[in-house]
C-alpha cells in the first residue's frame, strides 16, 4: 500500500496541503513547531481514525476551524487504486473508502495499514504490558482475519465474567467462565505463534542493526506456571471471588526480550533500548511483507533524535531494502545522512504549515 496523493485540511497548523508522496521514501524536514508531526499526524488519521499523540481530536484540529478533513488515493500491492477520505469534528467521524461512507475504523485500519515509530513508541520496552499486548494484536490484526472476530469475543466474555465476579452473581459464571477459557485460549495462541514467527525477522534486524546475536523473544502466557487457562481459572477462582475480577488470562499476556539469558531493558543503553524498539517495529513490517499481507506504510517522527550517524544510516538501509512506503521527519536535510542509496525518494519541506516538494 502507498499514498500517491494526500490532502490534508485544518490539521493543527496545515491550514491546506496536497502532497503527491513518492511510494519509496518520503523525507520531511523543517524547523521546530513547523508541521511535520502534524503531517505524520494526518496520515495516521487517515489510517486509524485517531491521532497517536492524543486522544482529544479537538485538540488537532485548526484553533480556528470546526473540522479536520485527510484524504488520499492509495495504490494497494496488486496495482488497485482507492481513494480514502476522513472528516472529523471533535463529536463525529465520517470515513469514506472509494467513496463508500463507513462506520468501521477496522476497515480504515486493514486498507491502510501504518506503522508509525515516534518518540514515544520507545516505551515499548519500558511501560506496561498493555503497550506490548497492543503491538502484538497490530500485527496479528493484519495478518489474520480471524483474529478480530476472537479478540472480540474474549473481551466480551471477560468484561461479562469480571461483571458478574463484581456482583456476586454465580449462576451465569460457569457459562462465561467456559467461553473466557475459549476464546481466552485462542488469543494466546494467536499471540504465541505471531511472537515465534516474528522472533527470526527480529534477530535478522538485531544482527543489521545493533550487531547482536544472542538475542531472543519470550512469551509470557498470562497464567503464570498453571497447566492451562482452564486449569488456571479454576485455581483462581476463589481468589477472583473475593477481588471481584479475573486474575489469569490473556490481558496480562507479555513478552520480553532476553539478552545472553537477561532481561535487555536492564542491561542496553538508552540509545540501544530505541534501537531494539525500532527492530521490534520494522521485524512487525517485513513479517508482513514477507507473508504477502498488505505492506504498511511507515511513519517514522524524529528519525535523528538520540541515534548516531551510523545507526541511523543503518536504519535507512534496512528500509530501502524492505521496500516499503516511508514518511521521515528530521529538522534539518543532513539529519537523514547521505541519500546516494536512496532511489526515487521525494524531499519535501515543512515551514509554518505549507508544505513544499524540495
Ligand atoms: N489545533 C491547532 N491549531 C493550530 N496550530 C496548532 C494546533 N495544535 C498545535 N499547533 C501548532 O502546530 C505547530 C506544528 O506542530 P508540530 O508538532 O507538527 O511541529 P513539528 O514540525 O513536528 O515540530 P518539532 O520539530 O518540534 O517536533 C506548532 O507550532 C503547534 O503549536
Ligand atoms: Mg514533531
Amino acid at each position: 500500500m502507498a499514498l500517491l496523493r494526500l490532502d490534508i485540511y485544518a490539521v493543527r497548523n496545515i491550514h491546506k496541503a496536497t502532497i503527491k508522496p513518492s511510494p519509496t521514501i518520503n523525507f520531511l524536514y523543517g524547523e521546530n513547531g513547523s508541521g511535520k508531526s502534524a503531517l505524520l499526524e494526518a496520515i495516521f488519521l487517515l489510517g486509524r481514525a485517531r491521532s497517536f499523540r492524543t486522544s482529544a481530536i479537538k485538540s488537532v484540529i485548526n484553533i480556528n476551524e470546526k473540522q479536520l478533513t485527510v484524504s488520499g488515493v492509495a495504490v494497494q500491492g496488486n496495482g488497485n487504486m482507492l481513494s480514502l477520505g476522513l472528516q472529523m469534528t471533535d463529536k463525529e467521524c465520517i470515513i469514506h473508502i472509494n467513496h463508500n461512507a463507513t462506520q468501521k475504523r477496522s476497515e480504515l485500519a486493514y486498507t491502510l495499514p501504518l506503522q508509525i515509530i515516534h518518540p514515544k513508541s520507545y516505551e515499548l520496552l519500558d511501560a506496561s504490558g498493555q503497550i506490548r499486548r497492543e503491538f502484538l494484536d497490530w500485527g496479528i490484526f493484519n495478518s489474520s482475519d480471524s483474529f478480530l472476530l476472537v479478540w472480540r469475543r474474549f473481551k466480551k466474555a471477560l468484561a461479562y465474567r469480571n461483571f458478574l465476579l463484581k456482583k456476586n452473581e454465580l449462576n451465569q459464571l460457569g457459562v462465561w467462565s467456559n467461553e473466557l477459557i475459549t476464546y481466552g485460549s485462542q488469543v494466546n495462541n494467536f499471540r504465541e505463534q505471531y511472537l515465534s514467527k516474528l522472533q527470526p525477522v527480529f534477530m535478522s534486524f538485531c544482527q543489521k542493526i545493533l550487531g547482536l546475536d544472542s538475542i531472543e523473544l519470550n512469551w509470557l502466557s498470562g497464567w503464570g506456571n498453571s497447566a492451562s487457562y482452564s486449569q488456571a481459572i479454576a485455581d483462581d477462582l476463589s481468589k477472583d471471588l473475593r477481588y471481584g475480577f479475573t486474575h489469569s488470562g490473556p490481558q496480562r499476556g507479555d513478552f520480553q526480550i532476553l539478552l545472553d539469558g537477561s532481561l535487555a531493558k536492564n542491561y542496553v543503553s538508552r540509545g540501544q533500548l530505541k534501537l531494539l524498539v525500532v527492530s521490534l517495529l520494522l521485524a512487525q513490517v517485513q513479517l508482513l511483507i514477507n507473508e504477502g499481507g498488505n505492506p504498511p506504510c511507515m511513519l517514522i517522527d524524529d528519525f535523528a533524535a538520540e541515534l548516531d550517524r551510523r545507526h541511523r544510516e543503518k536504519i535507512l538501509k534496512c528500509l530501502v531494502d524492505m521496500n516499503c512506503q516511508v514518511f521521515m521527519t528530521a529538522i534539518e536535510m543532513v539529519d537523514f545522512g547521505s541519500l546516494d542509496s536512496v532511489e526515487n525518494y521525494k524531499m519535501f519541506h515543512v515551514e509554518h504549515g505549507n508544505v513544499t516538494s524540495v
